[in-house]
């Protein structure tokens, strides 16, 4: 589900120009008369009629009070005034004017707001997060997490894998110094989530645990949280502390938590062609 909103203009080329080129906005679909944009999840339709719609306001939000700092540096000849607090809606953000003279405004909100973000971003977005806020996880927003996590796919829909909340902070130590560096995040986070499969429930027990381990990554990260893959965790002792059957798998144990950072910057990829083969 999703949805647009429609305003009039009488310079439909202008705001084309504005709101692409300018704000970087990608064209999500040309009709007649109309042009519809896309920032994020947003989507906003501008069609060529007689008048102009100008009530209202159009809030473009960010992660951080950096990229506000960097927009007003580049829309300073169309800003009302510098970004500033509000303490009233707990926002940092400015004013500016569309070539219509429409209002439109740049803000991060300066308190935790739900992730909303769209598909594409998200994928884009996910990083390994190994530092965590202390703040804990709201038991509502876990179980949406595990709830989501529930549509990975499984081999003949075996639905062979489960998750381990790890919260005893003895446990979560002693797992962290399993691998040295490599396997420290574990205890960074308010809790940890081994994500295991059962072999009696299907003979793709190990791709069926990945794949739901990969699941949870990006269902948590639909929601803010962080986590980081940690390999080798499919060891005896980890077994025994979490009191997991020997013969089950564990794909990975992540620790979960609100990453410290609000942005990563993203470890170097390959070019597209690389991938191909
Ligand atoms: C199979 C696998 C094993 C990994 N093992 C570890 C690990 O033991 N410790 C760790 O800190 N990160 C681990 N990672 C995270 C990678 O280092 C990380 O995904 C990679 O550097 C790319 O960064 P990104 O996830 O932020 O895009 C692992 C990732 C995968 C997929």
């Amino acid at each position: 589900m999703s949805g647009i909103l429609f305003m009039k203009t009488q310079q439909l080329e202008a705001l084309r120009n504005f709101y692409t080129v300018r704000l970087g906005c990608q064209i999500w679909l040309e009709q007649a008369d109309c042009l519809i944009v896309r920032h994020g999840n947003l989507l906003i339709g501008f069609c060529g009629r007689d008048e102009t719609d100008k009530d209202g306001l159009i809030t473009f939000f960010y992660d951080t009070r950096d990229e506000v700092d960097q927009l007003y540096e580049r829309f300073k000849s169309i800003a009302a005034s510098p970004p500033a607090s509000n303490e009233k809606y707990r926002i940092y953000h400015f004013f500016a004017s569309d070539p219509d003279g429409r209002k439109i405004e740049f803000q991060h909100f300066e308190h935790r707001v739900d992730r909303y973000c769209a598909g594409d971003e998200m994928l884009l977005s996910r990083r390994s997060v190994r530092d965590f806020e202390e703040t804990g996880i709201p038991e509502e927003i876990l179980t949406q997490v595990l709830d989501l996590s529930r549509f990975a796919p499984t081999s003949r829909n075996s639905q062979s894998y489960y998750f381990k909340l790890i919260k005893d902070r003895q446990i979560l130590t002693s797992l962290s110094e399993t691998r040295g560096k490599s396997s420290a995040p574990i205890s960074k986070a308010p809790l940890a989530v081994a994500i295991c499969s059962d072999p009696d429930l299907s003979k793709r027990h190990v791709q069926d645990g990945c794949i739901a381990a990969y699941h949870f990554t990006l269902a948590a990260w639909f929601f803010g949280l962080g986590t980081c893959w940690i390999a080798a965790m499919d060891r005896e002792d980890a077994k025994e502390m979490l009191e997991i059957p020997q013969n089950h798998y564990i794909a990975t144990i992540t620790p979960l938590g609100y990453p410290k950072q609000r942005v990563i910057n993203p470890p170097e990829r390959k070019g597209l062609s690389w991938f191909f083969r």
